[in-house]
């Protein structure tokens, strides 16, 4: 016996929240994704999105009627005679369960789900040098351009995938009249068919997954410093580890870390201190034997010699380039050609040299994407 006439019980309440937790958490990290700042924003909505995968997958094995994926129709002839039908026959009888467009594009979500928070993590921990996998950095660098790639594409084809789902949808609402839309909001599908039912222990296995989820969600957002979120760069306190560059390199400008230019920049810098940006650098403000005390830690420290995001991407983007200016080479010109030129006139900026009013933490050697401002 059904509880309701005509209509079938398909999707409990824990297959319902997979399905909406899913397409909650993978928007927000979308539109999240635009904004270098909002980065644990992002990474925390990815972990929704994970959590859920994991659940799902599980929930495809051990999970109620209409919701395993032995009840998937997956058969190639299956979906063609599925579109078939739907053509010829706008009143047709739907499944209670999967269709078999619906089949596909749950697999085809969850495959290409994981690829995206796989590739994510794994972004996170190479590029970001942030989180469980902070570590890879030191030896995987090289590997950010093409994990960025995947991870970018990867999206973007979910994100076309998910408005194909969603025209599908709308047409069984509105052509087909088959109440599609309202079956994952109340559960019930107008079909015929037997109701499903969850055993308790199933349903708690739902709240425990759900809570999981929401919990690391709170577990990100909240602090900079826990495993999830903790960055393998520290602050780099320059005036008391490098005192003499300190001194002498920041007395007219907040000091440019040294990894934002390669070692051949540097020495350029320092051959031609007599016109410097239109300054002159004498002797007497900087002796000799102190301009080579500070291109040698300039070069010991340069891009080449580091792993970090902006080091790798400067030397990635300048080739066989040494400019002497940071502004002028392409990686800054790229991360900052949607800033408008107005903006660094501001009082506040005076200037796009003055790149600690808008990151925050410049003048400790830090460029991290939660820091930068954009309240210009
Ligand atoms: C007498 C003042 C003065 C001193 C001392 C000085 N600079 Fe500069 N520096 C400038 C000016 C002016 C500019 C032009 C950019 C600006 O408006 O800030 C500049 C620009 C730079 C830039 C390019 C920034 C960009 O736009 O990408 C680098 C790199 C730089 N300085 C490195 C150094 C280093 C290294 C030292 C220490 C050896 C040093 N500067 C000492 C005045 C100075
Ligand atoms: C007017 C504000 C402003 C100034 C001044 C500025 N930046 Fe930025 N910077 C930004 C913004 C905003 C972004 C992020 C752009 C985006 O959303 O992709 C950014 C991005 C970057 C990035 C890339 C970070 C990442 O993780 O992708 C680097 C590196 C960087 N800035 C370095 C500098 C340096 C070095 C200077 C000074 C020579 C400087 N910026 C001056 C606003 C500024």
């Amino acid at each position: 016996m059904n509880k309701r006439k005509g209509y079938v019980y398909v999707w409990p309440i824990g297959t319902r929240i997979i399905h909406w937790m899913m397409a909650i958490s993978f928007t927000a990290a979308f539109i999240t994704s635009f904004q270098e700042n909002m980065l644990h924003n992002h990474v925390a909505f990815g972990f929704i999105f994970l959590i859920i995968i994991i659940y799902r997958i599980i929930w495809g094995f051990i999970g109620p009627r209409y919701a395993t994926f032995n009840t998937f129709k997956l058969k190639p002839s299956q979906l063609k005679y599925y579109f078939v039908e739907k053509i010829q026959n706008r009143w047709r009888k739907i499944p209670a369960g999967h269709n078999p467009a619906s089949s596909w594009f749950t697999v085809w979500a969850l495959t290409v789900g994981t690829v995206i928070v796989v590739s994510g993590l794994l972004l996170y921990g190479v590029q970001e040098a942030k989180g469980p996998f902070r570590d890879l950095n030191s030896n995987y660098a090289e590997y950010m351009f093409i994990l960025d790639a995947i991870h970018k594409y990867a999206s973007y084809l979910f994100a076309v995938w998910v408005a194909i789902h969603i025209t599908g949808v709308l047409i069984e609402q509105f052509w087909h009249k088959t109440g599609m839309v309202f079956a994952m909001v109340t559960g019930y599908k107008k079909t015929e068919g037997e109701d499903t039912e969850v055993k308790p222990l199933l349903n708690s296995f739902s709240y425990l997954m759900i809570f999981i989820a929401m919990g690391t969600y709170f577990f990100i957002i909240s602090s900079n410093y826990n495993f999830l979120t903790l960055r393998k760069y520290g602050y780099i306190d320059y005036k008391e580890e490098y005192p003499l560059f300190y001194e002498k390199c920041g007395e007219c400008h907040n000091i440019y870390p040294p990894y934002l230019l390669p070692k051949e920049s540097w020495r350029r810098v320092m051959a031609g201190l007599d016109n410097h940006f239109g300054e002159e650098i004498t002797d007497a403000n900087i002796s000799k034997s102190q301009q080579a005390v500070i291109l040698k830690f300039l070069q010991e420290n340069a891009a080449e010699t580091n792993k970090r995001e902006a080091a790798v991407k400067m030397m990635h983007s300048l080739d066989i380039r040494r400019p002497k200016a940071i502004t002028k080479t392409p990686y800054w010109r790229e991360t900052h050609k949607n800033i408008p030129r107005s903006v660094f006139k501001k009082k506040k900026i005076k200037d796009k040299s003055n790149c600690k009013a808008c990151h925050k933490e410049f003048e400790h050697g830090n460029l991290d994407d939660m820091q930068i401002i954009y309240d210009f």
